[in-house]
C-alpha cells in the first residue's frame, strides 16, 4: 500500500464530489470516486488522472455496499456526497420517493461509515454533504430539509461513538455551477439577489471548506454553512 494520503469520495463522478477527487489527485492523493456504476466510476476516474480509481456503488441497496468497498483497505479522507434528488411536498407526498432518498442518505451513510470505520485510523476524517434547505426549505424540499436535518444530527453521533475519528458537515446554498444548476439561472437570481455577498457559491468554495474540515485536526462536529451569509437575510 502507498504511503500516500488515502481518499474516498461516495459520489465522485459528478458535482462538488467529481470536483473534490480533481483537487485531491492534484495533490497527488490516493483518490477512490464511486458511483452507482462501475462503468461510470471508472471512466470518470480515468478523466481525472493521477492515482485515482473508480468503484460502483449504489446507496440505495445497502447490503450490498460492504462488498463494493471490500477493496478499500485505508481509508484517511472520507467525503460522503452523494444524492438522489427528491421533489416532494407534504400536501401531494409520495412516500416511496422521500423513503427512496432518505434511506440513501442516511442509512447509506452510515452503511458506509460503518463498513470503512475499521480501516480508518486515529487520524482519519470525514466530511458528509447536507445543504443549506436544512435551515431555510423551498417549495418541495421537504425530504431533502429532512435529510439534510438527519445529516446534522448524525455527524453528532459519529463523533462520539467512533472517537478519535473526526466528522463534520457542510451545508452549501445552491451551488450554481454544479452540473444540476448551471443551466438554470431562473432558479438562482433570486439567490444571487438576496445573498450578501452578491454572489452564489461555487464547488470552489465548498471544495476549499471540505478541506478546511478533513484537515483542520481540532474541527469536529461541526455543522458549517456555506451560503454567503444568505441566512442572515
Ligand atoms: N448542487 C447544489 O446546489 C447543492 C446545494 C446544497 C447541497 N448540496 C449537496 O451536495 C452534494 C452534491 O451535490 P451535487 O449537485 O454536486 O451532486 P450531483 O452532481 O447530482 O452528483 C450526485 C452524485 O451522487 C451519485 N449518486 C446518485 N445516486 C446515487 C446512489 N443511489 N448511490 C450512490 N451514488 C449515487 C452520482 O453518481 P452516478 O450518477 O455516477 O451514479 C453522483 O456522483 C449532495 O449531497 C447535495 O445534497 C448540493
Amino acid at each position: 500500500m502507498s504511503d500516500r494520503i488515502h481518499v474516498v469520495i461516495i459520489g465522485g463522478t459528478s458535482g462538488i464530489g467529481r470536483h473534490v477527487a480533481e483537487s485531491f489527485a492534484a495533490r497527488g492523493c490516493d483518490v477512490v470516486i464511486t458511483g452507482r456504476t462501475e462503468r461510470r466510476a471508472k471512466g470518470v476516474a480515468d478523466e481525472i488522472g493521477g492515482h485515482t480509481r473508480g468503484l460502483g456503488l449504489d446507496l440505495t441497496v445497502q447490503e450490498q455496499i460492504p462488498a463494493a468497498l471490500s477493496d478499500v483497505h485505508k481509508v484517511d479522507r472520507l467525503v460522503l456526497t452523494a444524492l438522489e434528488r427528491d421533489h416532494n411536498t407534504v400536501r401531494e407526498y409520495r412516500p416511496a420517493d422521500a423513503m427512496r432518498m432518505l434511506t440513501m442518505k442516511l442509512i447509506g451513510y452510515t452503511t458506509v461509515i460503518h463498513a470503512l470505520a475499521p480501516r480508518m485510523s486515529d487520524g482519519s476524517s470525514a466530511v458528509l454533504l447536507g445543504g443549506l434547505a436544512m435551515h431555510r426549505p423551498y417549495p418541495g424540499s421537504t425530504t431533502v430539509t429532512t435529510a439534510n436535518g438527519g445529516i446534522s444530527a448524525l455527524v453528532r453521533t459519529l463523533v462520539t461513538e467512533l472517537a478519535p475519528i473526526r466528522f463534520n458537515a457542510l451545508h452549501p446554498s445552491m451551488v450554481a455551477d454544479t452540473p444540476y444548476w448551471r443551466d438554470k439561472p431562473h432558479g438562482w437570481e433570486a439567490v444571487k439577489a438576496r445573498t450578501p455577498t452578491k454572489r452564489l457559491v461555487t464547488m470552489q468554495d465548498c471544495t476549499e471548506a471540505i478541506a478546511f474540515l478533513l484537515e483542520n485536526r481540532s474541527i469536529n462536529g461541526v455543522n458549517l454553512s456555506i451560503d454567503g451569509g444568505e441566512l442572515l437575510i
